[in-house]
């Protein structure tokens, strides 16, 4: 039997409502906060996300879904959007069009790593870029739109980390500070991180292996090495953190996985999640737009993963959303009615109503059941001695009450739900 790709998964009808609640939330704040949509292709040229990431990144260097095209072209399956955002807005000339662009998106991402709950190999983010615009207020609201919609969903476990990697020149001049440190214990290191002495040598914070962290743990810091231009520009993000009543914590250490960022860096944690516990994070890019060949223009951003905040809303019995039902069930009472009840259906269908009746020949008892199984609002009974007398039976689920109307009045039956839905609106 073929299978799912391991590291994908299927959403299911059941999982699709907690889905799309979700992105409905997602889109209304994200508009609230003046962010207009965007949606750009599944692959990209493999050298957009190479130079837009970072060679020596994770992500680039590991988990790229990389493929030759027929023309012999590589592309790659997006590990992220922030780089295909990026390309989209130098292409259209985006900064031209306005001085600041506030995006947004939710879309699936794909990344070659070791599957584990809350790590897929195609998941879906949602996220936001802002840019044209250097303003304190632009971090702080990425941080603000993040924790809110995360709140909204009534997650309580959560951490907001926040840092600053500073300009290239100070985060330089850190980076030989920490080679110098760690000149005489690399052979103390992880292989892994020796690597990272190498190759990119910040990341080695990011170890979770007991030797690395020894030994980092008396590592000088970039936050106490910051040059004055990001000093205060953090201060100001975190002001505004107050402003919006956000705690936060400062965590020195966080350095993220991709390399274009500079200044503001967060990530918003649970404790819900296990191991792979971020469930969203971002940044300041002021030089990737110049990196990819654009008019250079600051941006910030940041973006969440949708698996995993479903799992801390599982895990938090938060997210209950109700399943969709039909407005209607129609029961045939008797077989050879078939004709008019498919015509019932499909009128008051056309009419807006979600309307289901058995396509696969039940009794009348078994219709019930289904009624009752799929939570119909109401149930229409075509049938029986009512039907003979040119009327039909019409019950209220919720009530358990039931009346009797004229048949000719069938289709105008959706009139009756709305009254109804008014009057309890009302009480
Ligand atoms: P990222 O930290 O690589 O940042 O990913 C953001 C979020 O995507 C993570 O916090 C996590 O929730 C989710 N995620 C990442 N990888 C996986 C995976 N394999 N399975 C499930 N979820 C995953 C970025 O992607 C940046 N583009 C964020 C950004 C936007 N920075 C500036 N603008």
């Amino acid at each position: 039997m073929i299978k799912a790709v391991t590291g994908t998964k299927d959403i299911l009808p059941e999982d699709i409502t907690r889905w799309k609640y979700l992105e409905q939330r997602v889109e209304k704040i994200m508009q609230s906060f003046g962010f207009r949509e965007i949606r750009t292709p599944v692959f990209e040229e493999t050298a957009l996300f190479a130079r837009g990431i970072g060679e020596a990144t994770d992500i680039v260097s590991k988990e790229m879904y990389t493929f030759n095209d027929k023309g012999g072209t590589s592309l790659t399956l997006k590990p992220e959007m922030t780089a295909s955002v990026v390309r989209a807005y130098i292409e259209h000339s985006l900064g031209a069009k306005q001085p600041l662009n506030k995006l947004y998106y939710i879309s699936p991402m794909f990344r070659q790593e070791r599957p584990q709950a809350g790590r897929l190999r195609q998941f879906h983010q949602f996220g936001a870029e802002s840019l044209g615009g250097t303003s304190p207020s632009l971090d702080a609201e990425m941080i603000i739109i993040a924790y809110d919609i995360l709140s909204s969903f009534d997650l309580k476990n959560l951490t907001v980390k926040i840092n600053s990697l500073g300009v290239p020149e100070s985060r330089n001049n850190y980076k030989n500070i920490l080679k110098e440190f760690l000149q005489d214990k690399v052979n103390g290191l992880t292989e892994e991180s020796r690597k990272r002495f190498q190759t990119n040598i910040l990341r080695i914070f990011d170890s979770k292996e007991e030797p690395d962290q020894l030994i980092m743990k008396d590592a000088p810091l970039l936050i106490d090495k910051l040059d004055q231009e990001s000093k205060d520009h953090f201060e100001q993000v975190r002001a505004l953190l107050d402003i919006a009543g956000i705690p936060y914590e400062i965590d020195a250490k966080l350095v993220r996985g991709l390399d274009y960022y500079t200044k503001t860096t967060f990530e918003i944690v649970s404790g819900s999640v296990g191991s792979q516990n971020a469930l969203c994070g971002g940044g300041r890019y002021d030089l990737l737009i110049e990196q990819l060949g654009g008019k250079p223009a600051p941006g910030v951003g940041f973006a969440a993963g949708i698996e995993r905040i479903l799992l801390a809303c599982e895990n938090e019995n938060t997210l209950m959303v109700p399943q969709e039902k039909p407005d209607i069930y129609i029961i045939r009472i008797d077989k050879e009615l078939n004709r008019e009840v498919f015509d019932v259906a499909l009128n008051l269908r056309r009419k807006g109503l979600a309307v289901e009746f058995d396509y696969l020949d039940r009794s009348v008892k078994a219709q019930m059941r289904e009624a009752n199984k799929v939570n119909a609002g109401y149930v229409i009974f075509i049938g029986g001695d009512e039907y003979r007398n040119n009327e039909f039976v019409f019950k209220n689920m919720l009530k358990g009450t039931q009346e009797i109307f004229k048949l000719n009045e069938i289709n105008e039956i959706h009139h009756k739900l709305k009254e109804e839905a008014n009057a309890s609106e009302k009480t």
